[in-house]
């Protein structure tokens, strides 16, 4: 079964609190979350004290995606926030083995995270201490680019890696009831889809039909 994982980075910003309430009756599987930090990405976003007014608006797993340099900084404040899931891009951090472990020492699920550039072989050398794989599928930053297709191979790389483990395979970028089907059959389990969701007119049915392609 296929998770959606709506990016609350295209929701309304002037009332979060409802949009997640919404996008959670609206049938998403998890709340994803965009952390950026100007540097390791060229845009900000929100932090850690607004995913702890998240976790006030929703039971549904808050899957946190740090776009951040060295995010081993702040686990510590997105645990205490409520985080489900925390996911560190590999190109952040010269410990990302450490990192994913330490998240894991808190009681939350950990994830790497490979730019569309990044290879993934040292997925071979992580597996065992993750327990999601995202892989972007624009380059991260900015809500609403274009996919970019070079992802699906990599999909297919990770799921031959990720094999039977329970270990999610999600993709993050310009997802759309197009694609979905496409990443469906490569493997991926978990879609991101921010603005085409948000922007639709029924977003209920726009996660049906993600769901469904
Ligand atoms: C990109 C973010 C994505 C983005 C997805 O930096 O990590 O999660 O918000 O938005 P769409 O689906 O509009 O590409
Ligand atoms: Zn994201």
């Amino acid at each position: 079964m296929i998770k959606i994982a709506p990016s609350i980075l295209a929701a309304d910003f002037s009332k979060l609190g409802q949009q997640i309430e919404f996008i959670d009756a609206c049938g998403a599987d998890m709340i994803h979350c965009d952390v950026m930090d100007g540097m390791f990405v060229p845009n900000y976003s929100f932090g850690h004290s607004m995913v702890k007014m998240f976790r006030e608006h929703t039971e549904k797993p808050l899957d946190v995606h740090l776009m951040i340099e060295k995010p081993e900084r702040y686990i510590d404040e997105f645990v205490a926030a409520g985080a489900d899931y925390i996911t560190v891009h590999f190109e952040a951090t010269p410990h990302v083995h450490r990192v994913l472990n330490y998240i894991r020492s808190k009681g939350v699920k950990s994830g790497v995270v490979y730019n569309p550039g990044t290879p993934i072989d040292s997925l071979k050398h992580l597996i065992d201490s993750v327990d999601m794989v995202l892989l972007m599928s624009v380059n991260p930053g900015f809500g609403g680019q274009k996919f970019i297709p070079s992802v699906l191979e990599k999909v297919k790389q990770a799921r031959e890696i990720i094999g039977n483990r329970d270990v999610l395979l999600e993709v993050d970028g310009g997802v759309t009831k197009e694609n979905a089907a496409a990443l469906k059959a490569a493997g991926a389990n978990v879609l991101v889809a921010g603005s085409s969701v948000f922007s639709a007119s029924d977003p209920k049915k726009a996660i049906e039909e993600i769901r469904n392609a």
